[in-house]
């Protein structure tokens, strides 16, 4: 039987999570609201204009659609500012060696992420080679909890759904990684993941082998 494995990229891959919180929260302060750490938990694995419409609720403030492109365009470009610097030292612990163990078994491995930024992330950090498909905010119309971003993963390798393994942080990921018929691997804190198959607290706790005897 022929594996694969979708990698969702903020939180799993490379910790972005700072970086949108501190772009949110300015654009919050600019608004005339404080946005908190617990706030941001809300916004991950949520599309861009999906995380505004969060915001903007939180601090009960109401503006018109074309205020809203206006919003989520400067909260974007501070982001991008944001991440310019990074480089390959913040692939998360863990992440570097099972993406060797994957290519020496030739298991294909593709990203599936929500975030039209992740082209640019993957260069930074220098893995936009290493993924055999990078299915991201900009190929799909659907956001996560749907599960259009893996399943368009599954495609591009060519491997069943039911093959398919899927490493996720965020509640909305897993819930999609679940909606395309995969097995979802939670990484991160337990007490505030539920619905996955599996559950490590970093990238380290995850190996080829651990999935084989779990999935397969
Ligand atoms: C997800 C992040 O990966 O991408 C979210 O977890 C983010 O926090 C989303 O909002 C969209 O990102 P971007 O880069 O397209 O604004
Ligand atoms: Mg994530």
């Amino acid at each position: 039987e022929r594996i694969a494995v979708l990698f969702d990229l903020d939180g799993v891959i490379v910790d972005t999570a700072k970086h949108h919180y501190l772009a949110w929260k300015q654009l919050a302060e600019e608004l005339g609201f404080n946005f908190t750490v617990e706030d941001n938990e809300r916004l991950k694995g949520v599309s861009r204009m999906d995380s505004l419409n969060i915001l903007l609720d939180i601090g009960q403030v109401k503006v018109s659609e074309a205020e809203k492109v206006e919003l989520a365009t400067r909260k974007n470009r501070r982001y991008v500012e944001s991440i310019s610097h990074m480089d390959e030292s913040e692939i998360l612990p863990g992440v570097s060696v099972f993406l060797a163990e994957l290519k020496t078994n030739n298991i294909p491995f593709a990203l599936g992420s929500a975030s039209k930024n992740a082209p640019l992330i993957l260069e930074k950090i220098g893995l936009y080679h290493a993924f055999d498909a990078i299915i991201d905010g900009n190929s799909i119309v659907n956001a996560k909890p749907d599960p259009e971003v893996f399943l368009l993963g599954a495609d591009a390798l060519n491997v069943a759904k039911e093959n398919c393994v899927v490493f996720e942080d965020a509640q909305s990921g897993i819930e999609a990684g679940k909606r395309a018929g995969m097995k979802v691997v939670a990484v991160g804190d337990q007490r505030i993941l539920t619905g996955a198959d599996d559950y490590i607290e970093s990238m380290e706790d995850t190996s080829l082998s651990r999935i084989k005897d779990l999935f397969f």
